[in-house]
């Protein structure tokens, strides 16, 4: 069954789905995206993926293509059309078509791309299998909190990662410090056991999962710590875990090629991989999604 793809209004054959030479999104990377997991037939924080994706927009004074309503009309229409029951929506919205000129064209209508693909079903054996990364100096510009379509570096730190035989890729900043994944948000253990994320800022992008994730603990009576942590912490951790759209809540076993903890999955990142599917599946992804920078 061939792939359905909506292109600027339009619902066209996955192969024949097709953008302008000069859409800005080509030529200077002047866009942003989202990407939505569904689970089990439904999407996965809906609030906050719009929420998020108004943020980066605004950020960058692109306009919506259409309003929000109809806007999620073609997202589930893409899904159906696709017959995605677990896999990822995949949302792209540029400045639009116009004359190459790095200043913003005065007229410019936003395009909007979106596609879907099925994957896998969440598998929880599979994500406590637990993964290798390795740490990578970030070389990424100063507004990570914006999902911009401009990836290079990270792309470049997800070749490197799986070169060395890694999965994701750490990196950390000019102090030492662990920002993010190249795809996911990082989380360890403590030797001490306590149990940390970045905090939000211009330095990471504030993840779906991550809030998920964030709410999942709390309502547990779990403490966390929103904070910055080294890669020194991070080599001494006693767990750790990334967390996305895509690999939802994925144990870490192995840093730069040293055994996290005992090399297995920890029992704190087992419980949130658990509160974490309990809570999608009962609330639909995080509740409170309004602050992203
Ligand atoms: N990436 N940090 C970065 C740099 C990311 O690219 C992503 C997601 C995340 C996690 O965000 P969320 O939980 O909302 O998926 C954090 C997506 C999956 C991608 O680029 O394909």
């Amino acid at each position: 069954m061939s792939r359905i793809a909506y292109v600027n209004g339009q619902y066209v054959p996955h192969s024949r789905a097709f953008v302008h030479i000069e859409d800005r999104g080509y030529q200077f990377a002047d866009g942003v995206y989202e990407v939505f997991a569904v689970h089990h037939g439904r999407l996965i924080g809906q609030q906050g993926h719009l929420d998020r994706l108004a943020h980066s927009l605004a950020a960058l004074q692109i306009d919506w293509p259409m309003g929000k309503r109809p806007f999620m009309v073609a997202v589930n229409e893409v899904v159906r059309r696709n017959h995605v029951t677990n896999g990822l929506v995949y949302i792209q919205i540029t400045r639009g078509v116009a004359r190459r000129d790095h200043g913003f064209p005065a007229q410019c209508e936003s395009a909007l791309v979106i596609t879907a693909r099925k994957m896998p079903a969440l598998h929880k054996p599979t994500l406590s299998k637990g993964i290798n990364i390795i740490t990578i100096p970030d070389i990424r510009w100063k507004r990570k909190d914006i999902k911009s379509i401009s990836l290079l570096p990270n792309c470049l730190g997800k070749q490197q990662a799986r070169e060395a035989g890694a999965f994701e890729a750490w990196m950390y900043n000019e102090q030492d410090e662990i920002t993010e994944g190249t795809s996911s948000n990082a989380w360890i253990v403590t030797a001490d056991g306590e149990l940390v994320t970045r905090d939000v800022s211009h330095s990471i992008l504030n993840g779906i999962t991550r809030l998920a994730v964030l709410e999942a603990a709390a309502a547990a009576g779990l403490t966390f710590s929103e904070r910055a942590f080294s890669r020194q912490e991070a080599a001494e951790a006693k767990e750790a875990f990334i967390t996305s759209s895509t690999s939802h809540v994925k144990a870490v076993t192995r840093i730069d090629d040293a055994p996290v903890g005992n090399g297995h999955i920890g029992e704190m990142t087992a419980r949130l991989l658990d509160l974490y599917v309990a809570y999608i599946e009962e609330k639909g992804g995080p509740v409170k999604t309004d602050r992203w920078s």
